[in-house]
């Protein structure tokens, strides 16, 4: 299925945490195993249906972002880039992309969140479904004062989230995908930068909390959503992914395959795509689920 919400992958920041590898490569560009960064959360959105993109990255590293996924018609969809300055907050990619999203219904997810399992696609097939109000996704963390953290009163109902608090009220930390109405852009224009002087994306699901009109997902414990933001986190992703990868001689977070099972491209040119990648063996990989009976298109 096609849908007509858009896409935004936030691809900005300095990622000084990951300097001295940084300083001139994009962390969303950063080797994930056998495949840049940014393919997993692109792959993720496209799983959705969505075929609109709109990715916003830091001036210095437009043109490799642009080398590396192009304007994606080679895998059925549109790819747009617009510049994000400074890194000011997660909420100013909906000040970025005001005209990009053009009143639709919208989805972000942060260039650098990877997210693997079997409830993936039908949690986000729901979020994807609702028209109005936005969709969030928490998951429990060991360490919930890195991030957004969701607190529920007796009901299990979200009452309020807390940016990075130092007394985190759940273990829920809320995760880096989200979907949003058509407001999205006229409530982003709402929020003053927090004290740490950033649009913080939580300002954003606050206003909608308190519109009630929040949905909150748990992400469950057969679940994985890893982070890649230091040198053990980076490599732990890549062991992960080469695991599951080696194991089952399938791919995570691979574009090309998502648009092919999309009937987004044909054979022919996935074909195409395959031959440009077969020293890697990325390219057989192509070729190879071409012929798996239990995947056929
Ligand atoms: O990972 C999920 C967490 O992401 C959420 O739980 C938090 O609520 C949310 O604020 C955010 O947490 P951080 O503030 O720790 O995110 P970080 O600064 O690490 O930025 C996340 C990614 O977005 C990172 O790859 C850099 C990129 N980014 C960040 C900012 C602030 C941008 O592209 N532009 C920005 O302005």
């Amino acid at each position: 299925m096609t849908s007509s919400r858009k896409g935004i992958i936030l691809a900005g920041g300095n990622a000084t945490r990951l300097y001295p590898l940084t300083y001139s490569v994009s962390k969303q560009l950063m080797p994930v195993y056998d495949k840049p960064m940014i393919y997993y959360p692109l792959s993720t959105l496209m799983l959705t249906g969505i075929k609109e993109y709109l990715v916003i990255v830091s001036p210095i590293h437009l043109d490799a972002f642009k080398t590396l996924l192009g304007d994606g018609n080679q895998w059925g969809i549109s790819i747009k880039y617009a510049i994000q300055e400074k890194p000011e907050g997660l909420a100013q990619a909906f000040l970025i992309a005001e005209e990009f999203i053009d009143n639709h219904p919208s989805a972000l997810i942060l260039g650098d969140n990877l997210y693997h399992g079997n409830e993936l696609i039908p949690q986000l097939e729901k979020a994807n479904i609702k028209q109005t109000g936005a969709t969030i996704f928490v998951y429990p963390v060991s360490d919930p004062e890195r991030y957004g953290v969701a607190e529920f009163d007796e009901n299990k109902k979200v009452i309020n989230l807390e940016e990075k608090p130092r007394t985190p009220k759940s273990r829920y930390a809320v995760t880096g995908i989200y979907f949003y109405d058509d407001s999205a852009v006229n409530k982003a224009k709402q929020i003053m930068p927090s004290s740490r002087g950033e649009l913080e994306i939580t300002s954003l699901n606050n206003l909608y909390l308190k519109e009630n009109n929040l949905f909150v997902e748990i992400m469950g414990r057969g679940m994985a959503w890893l982070d890649t933001g230091t040198f053990d986190s980076l490599h732990q992703a890549g062991s992960y992914i080469r695991l599951l990868e080696r194991r089952q001689g399938l791919k995570v977070g691979c574009p090309e395959e998502v648009a092919w099972r999309k009937n987004w491209i044909n054979k022919k040119e996935l074909k195409k795509l395959a031959e440009n990648m077969l020293k890697s063996g990325y390219g057989k990989y192509l070729l190879d689920i071409q012929k798996d009976p239990f995947f056929e298109n």
